[in-house]
């Protein structure tokens, strides 16, 4: 079995460094802005957001409830198109991306955690984890290297259980453990802590923290905790869809 500091000194540098070109930020954003149209209303979600984040940091995009921050994590994942700015993601402008290089981007450069976990009810948390291969009809071992992950989040000896099996607390991270099992750029956390009592909310954000420092994993979290924020490196503020 391999040291999981090696293991981890390893990972740094396949995704602390991929994509990041020096010492261009690996998200760039410039003059985003989203307008929803609702009906005859016209919703100002974001007015303009600048936002830069270096590959290997871990930031937390702070604000209240209606603030913009899953706007801001839906754009950056691809799954929304902005109404007016750029969004580069490792030296990429998402703008023009074609259909199936954003499904690539979901699938190999940014992984997602959810507030609500998005696990399927039905599969094991293993096959939860390997869900891209499980569709695919393949499947392969976890990498030694994997396995240390899984240590490192707790639940390596919980694979073979279903999420109804797993506490609140386990299923977040099976769910971010599918979110970095493709060793993705970049991970983005919209509330992860949101539907979690605070033992366990100190136990994932614990293990995000050690992600970024063993690691070397670039998270961009969203939350309106200040407290989950102070787990990150550095925090930015979203008030109206304004950063201020
Ligand atoms: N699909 C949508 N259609 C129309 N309006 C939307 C849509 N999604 C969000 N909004 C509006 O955009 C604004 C920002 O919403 P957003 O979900 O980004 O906020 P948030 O900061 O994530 O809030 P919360 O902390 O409650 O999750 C809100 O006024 C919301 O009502
Ligand atoms: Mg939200």
């Amino acid at each position: 079995m391999s040291d999981p500091q090696i293991a981890g000194a390893q990972t740094v540098d396949t995704i602390a460094n991929r994509g990041s070109g020096g010492n261009a930020p690996i998200i760039r954003v410039r003059g985003l802005t989203k307008v929803y149209h609702v009906g005859e209303v016209d919703v100002h979600a974001l007015r303009g957001v600048d936002l830069d984040v270096m590959a290997g940091e871990f930031v937390a995009i702070v604000g209240a409830s209606g603030s913009g921050k899953s706007t801001l994590f839906h754009i950056l994942g691809g799954l929304t198109p902005p109404t007016a700015g750029t969004v580069t993601i490792a030296g990429k402008d998402l703008a023009h991306m074609s259909n199936s290089q954003r499904t690539e981007l979901r699938k190999g450069t940014v992984g997602f955690v959810f507030q609500k976990y998005n696990l399927l009810p039905t599969l094991t948390a293993e096959d939860n984890i390997k869900i891209v291969e499980y569709i695919g009809g393949r499947s392969t071992e976890f990498t030694p290297e994997f396995v240390e992950v899984l240590k490192l989040l707790g639940i390596a000896d919980r694979m073979k259980h279903k999420p109804s099996k797993l506490s609140g607390g386990q299923q977040q991270r099976v769910a971010i453990a599918r979110a970095v099992v493709n060793h993705p750029a970049i991970l983005l956390a919209d509330e992860p802590t949101g539907n979690l009592d605070s033992q366990n909310s100190t136990a994932v954000l614990g293990l995000l923290k050690d992600l970024n420092r063993r690691l070397g994993q670039t998270i961009l979290m969203i939350t309106h905790d200040p407290e989950a924020a102070s787990y990150a490196g550095r925090s930015v503020h979203i008030r109206d869809g304004t950063i201020v």
